[in-house]
């Protein structure tokens, strides 16, 4: 017979990890109050492929915008090296110990792709950086916006970011040659922070409507726990109408035209949030045009939606990638840390480049713009506003 005596001493380490987590979620403190920082400190990594060009045009954006606090002191950008597959690898690590240190004393941080290795890469099959860094400093909700004015579409998804198939997701075990198992978990702590933080988003931005999307018809424990303590924390929000959706139809009523412009902030569980932004950002006109906050009561991070695209630099294309997402993601960081006014000049520039104007366009290839000559563009356009 089998013996499990390896599994099972596995599976006992993992749930006291787990279970010391929930104790830390217990305790932890408020999210920082940016105006009372002396100076934010920014921090920039380019990551992989196309992450360190897109990232570039996004930071020289972010300095023209902020060149008065720069220069008051208020407001540092600092970049951040050491975040390639390369060093990754080399070092054994998805966030190597001198970059995670060096990440920690930022308040906010603007990243680029990075390559994630699975089975099979030339690679190590090392644990994917995103998903480390959003462990590592508990950035807990990935929220991700995606709007089509035209169609009257104007989504955000909060999106559980340190939870689901992902907290264990290197963790997994082949109990026997034939036989594998992966975890999932989902917690009250966990779920009650995503749901708020969506809730909270409803409230102060007026949204009359939060749609909480699982499978827990079928995934009863883990996704029923999450339906459950977003129910609870929906009738804390009377005048939010909440409603439920499984992930399945939910996939489907996102491309039905007569009912998706329904949807106005939604929240769910990591894995299915994960693929659902993409159908979203792609009916938007492609996750190149998405950006991503990652936000945690601590530290906050701000990403494309995308990968780092190893065929664009491979063909010698990367110059010509898209460097919207990024900038899309610095809008939310200016927004995130106060700026409001300086995000929305941006995201509107971004609107006008991008989706109404389109006085340059990019096809990725040499046919079209350079990701330079786009954040010029950009630029410009921010001050003929
Ligand atoms: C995303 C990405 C990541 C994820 C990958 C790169 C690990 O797809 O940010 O959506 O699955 O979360
Ligand atoms: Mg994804």
């Amino acid at each position: 017979m089998y013996d499990f005596k390896e599994t099972l001493a596995k599976f006992e380490a993992i749930l006291k990890q787990q279970a010391d987590r929930v104790e830390r979620l217990k305790n932890e403190g408020d999210f920082v109050d940016y105006t009372k920082l002396q100076k934010i400190v920014i921090g920039v990594v380019g990551g992989d492929g196309i992450g360190p060009m897109i990232t570039g045009h996004a930071q020289k954006v972010l300095e023209v915008l902020l060149a008065d606090d720069i220069k008051a002191g208020k407001v540092e950008i600092r970049t951040i090296e050491g975040l390639t597959i390369e060093n990754r690898v080399a070092k054994n690590k998805p966030i190597p110990d001198d970059v995670l240190a060096e990440l920690k004393k930022c308040d906010v941080i603007l990243k680029g792709p990075t390559t994630t290795p699975q089975k099979g890469d030339p690679w190590p099959n090392i644990e994917s950086a995103n998903v480390a860094m959003r462990k590592e400093l508990d950035l807990f909700a990935n929220v991700r916006p995606v709007k089509i004015p035209e169609q009257g579409i104007d989504w955000t998804f909060f999106r559980e970011n340190t939870e689901g198939e992902y907290a264990l997701g290197s963790q997994g075990v082949n109990v026997t040659e034939d036989m594998a198992f992966d975890f999932k978990v989902i917690t009250s702590q966990g779920t009650d922070r995503i749901a708020r933080a969506a809730f909270d988003f409803a409230r102060k931005n007026g949204k009359t409507r939060v749609t909480a999307v699982t499978k827990a018809n079928v995934i009863k424990t883990t996704d029923g726990k999450f339906l459950e303590c977003c129910r609870r924390v929906a009738a804390e929000y009377p005048e939010i109408t909440f409603d439920e959706w499984y992930i399945d139809i939910m996939t489907a009523k996102l491309v039905d035209e007569k009912r998706r412009r329904d949807f106005q902030v939604i929240v769910l569980p990591n894995l299915y949030g994960d693929i659902i932004t993409d159908e979203a950002a792609e009916l938007q006109g492609g996750v190149g045009t998405a950006g991503s906050s990652n936000l945690g009561k601590k530290y906050c991070m701000f990403e494309a939606i995308h990968g780092s695209a190893p065929r664009m630099v491979k063909e010698g294309r990367a110059i010509y990638a898209d460097p919207s997402s990024v900038i899309r993601a610095a809008a939310m960081l200016l927004s995130h840390i106060g700026y409001a006014e300086k995000a929305e000049k941006l995201s509107t520039a971004l609107e006008i480049c991008g989706q109404t104007e389109k006085k340059l366009v990019m096809t990725g290839r040499s046919d079209g713009a350079t990701g330079e000559e786009f954040a010029n563009y950009i630029l410009e356009t921010i001050e003929r506003l």
